[in-house]
């Protein structure tokens, strides 16, 4: 990546807390690359950071958390370009959110459409002001809905929901996505980062360490990214152990480990 990530989204880090804000109130949040890329970028520092132990994603303004991938800028794409960059990018920087070792949570302070609403998705925890509307337009638009939709959406919240936003266009407001499980919870419209910044300070006091193992684990239940957990939590046990470090010592030592008697 080159240069600071694009200040369209951007994080801010508070403690404990990392909040990442989508700030393009003008066109309803719509993402575009450079967005996408700083998204990945800020996932990245929030993964390294050992002070942050939980995530907020919202949107800037009153009108949407998002209103999906920017229209004019994929439209824009030649149809390789389509498939090879604009859809895999977004997997990437969606997926590095989904598989944050911190919680995420995000505040739906308006329209979740789309990409939109595939971002809300990769969250552990959806929060929705009580104007919200949800839905995946893409295939009214021609297209499909790329970003992890017909996927990870379909792996959290089942396929029939999905087949209703996404084949029917059926967009549901607040308390039907509570109904069906899309959020959480509902709040009053303004009061959603609130509600947010009291759930990040419960969570702040909880075991980071065992937050993030239990995190990892419901993630591979889910199927979500399952290799890199597997050895991930393999890789931390075998190097706590005394084996490693006689391993190690004899490396350095130039002689045969001793892992003692078999
Ligand atoms: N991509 C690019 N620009 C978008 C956008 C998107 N996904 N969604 C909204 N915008 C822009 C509009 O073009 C408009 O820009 P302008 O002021 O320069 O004309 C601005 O955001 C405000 O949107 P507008 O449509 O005027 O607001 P509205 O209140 O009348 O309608 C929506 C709100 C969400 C119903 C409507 O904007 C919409 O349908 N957006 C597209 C949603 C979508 O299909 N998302 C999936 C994309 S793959």
């Amino acid at each position: 990546m080159s240069g600071s990530p694009d200040p369209r989204l951007s994080l801010k880090i508070d403690g404990p807390i990392a909040l990442l804000t989508i700030d393009r109130a003008d066109k309803l949040n719509a993402l575009d690359d450079q967005m996408v890329e700083a998204l990945g970028a800020h996932c990245r520092a929030i993964e390294r950071n050992d002070v942050v132990r939980v995530a907020i994603i919202t949107g800037a303004g009153d009108k949407a958390f998002s209103a999906g991938g920017d229209i004019d800028a994929w439209s824009a794409n030649a149809p390789e370009d389509f498939s090879r960059f604009w859809v895999r990018e977004g997997h990437e920087a969606f997926s590095a959110l989904a598989r944050l070792r911190q919680p995420v949570i995000a505040v739906l302070n308006g329209h979740a459409l789309g990409g939109g609403f595939e971002l809300a998705a990769a969250a552990d925890l959806r929060i929705a002001e009580d104007h919200v509307k949800i839905g995946q337009p893409e295939a009214g638009l021609g297209i499909i809905p790329g970003w992890s939709g017909t996927q990870r959406a379909v792996r959290r919240f089942g396929s029939q929901i999905v087949r209703r936003m996404a084949l029917f266009g059926d967009v549901f407001d607040a308390n039907e996505a509570l109904t069906h499980g899309l959020v959480d919870s509902v709040v009053e419209k303004g009061r959603g980062l609130e509600r947010a910044r009291e759930i990040a300070a419960v969570v702040a006091k909880r075991g980071p360490r065992a937050t993030e193992l239990t995190k990892m684990l419901i993630n591979a239940a889910e199927g979500e990214e399952r290799e890199r957990i597997l050895e991930s939590l393999a890789g931390g046990l075998a190097a706590s152990s005394q084996e490693l470090k006689e391993g190690i010592v004899a490396f350095r030592a130039k002689r045969p480990p001793d892992f003692g008697e078999t």
